[in-house]
């Protein structure tokens, strides 16, 4: 499938999908969004799919949503298309694991977007903000709640009302990423987490993404309870008896996603 924003791989079991707007930092506008659900969906559904990387350029994962589209909207026209709600939803809903490799900026939506993936990886020149505050409006996509839930109310507070920057060290520092890395060996650590994902039974990396997700969406004696009915399901599994097997084996695994 072509696009017209987005450069789409997929190879070795991990589809590769690069936002691609240069001119405008990979400005999020509406195209954008629709063609990413889109491709979400795609290798969602794609048998031969077992992790997705989301990434942009050196310079930019996306510098937020698009300005210029959104610029002379009205309150109708916003509500009314629900800006970008349902194709974010699509993303955040997909079930296989989403790693975000994130260089340079990652603002506004470009920040909400990296956090709606299941965890980000960082270049070393890679900056973070939601400064949306400076344009006159709120974050929209998400911002105001995923970024205080990883990084505490006093830095998102910070973020949002400043509108400042976050350097790759402070966001590994506070929880916003799980790694830093240089920058020109992004791609390769970004694929190699990707293939230690791949490697896995594919239904156990999705049941492991449902019950962390389920942190972020309810109490905490209802997601240990979650957390414990989904242990107890893994036994239904092919995959739990010969992970074990092949423990006590001292074999690797051969997983069957079954
Ligand atoms: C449209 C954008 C853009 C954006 C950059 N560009 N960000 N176009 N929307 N969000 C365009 C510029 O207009 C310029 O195009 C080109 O990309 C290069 O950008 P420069 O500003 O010249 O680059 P630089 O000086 O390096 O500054 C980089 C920057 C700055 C710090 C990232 O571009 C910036 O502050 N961008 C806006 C960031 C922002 O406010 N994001 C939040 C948006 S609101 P031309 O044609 O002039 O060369 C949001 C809400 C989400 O995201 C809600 C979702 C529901």
């Amino acid at each position: 499938m072509a696009y017209e924003t987005l450069i789409v791989e997929v190879e070795d079991y991990v589809a590769t999908i690069r936002l691609n707007r240069p001119d405008a930092l990979n400005a999020l506008n509406a195209r954008l969004m629709s063609e990413l659900a889109q491709a979400v969906t795609e290798a969602d559904r794609n048998d031969t799919v077992r992790c997705i990387v989301l990434t942009g350029s050196e310079k930019a994962f996306a510098a937020g949503a698009d300005v210029k589209e959104m610029a002379e909207l009205s309150y109708v026209d916003v509500f009314q298309a629900d800006f970008f709600a349902q194709d974010a939803d699509t993303i955040a809903r997909a079930r296989k694991p989403i790693i975000a490799a994130v260089a340079g900026y990652a603002l506004g939506g470009g920040c909400e977007l990296a956090m709606i993936c299941d965890f980000i990886i960082a270049a070393d020149n890679a900056k973070f903000g939601q400064p949306e505050i400076n344009l006159g409006i709120v974050a929209g996509m998400g911002g105001s709640q995923r970024l205080t839930r990883f990084v505490g109310k006093a830095k998102a507070m910070d973020m949002h009302l400043t509108g400042r920057f976050m350097d790759a060290a402070e966001a590994e520092r506070c929880g916003l990423v799980s790694r830093v890395v240089p920058l020109k060996s992004l791609m390769e650590e970004a694929m190699k987490a990707a293939q230690k994902v791949a490697e896995k039974s594919k239904v156990t990396a999705m049941a492991v993404k449902e019950s962390v997700n389920r942190a972020f969406e309810t109490t905490l004696r209802e997601g240990l309870l979650y957390e414990r009915r989904m242990f107890h399901a893994m036994f239904a599994t092919e995959d739990q008896k010969e992970g074990m097997a092949a423990f006590l084996e001292k074999r690797q695994p051969q997983f069957r996603d079954r």
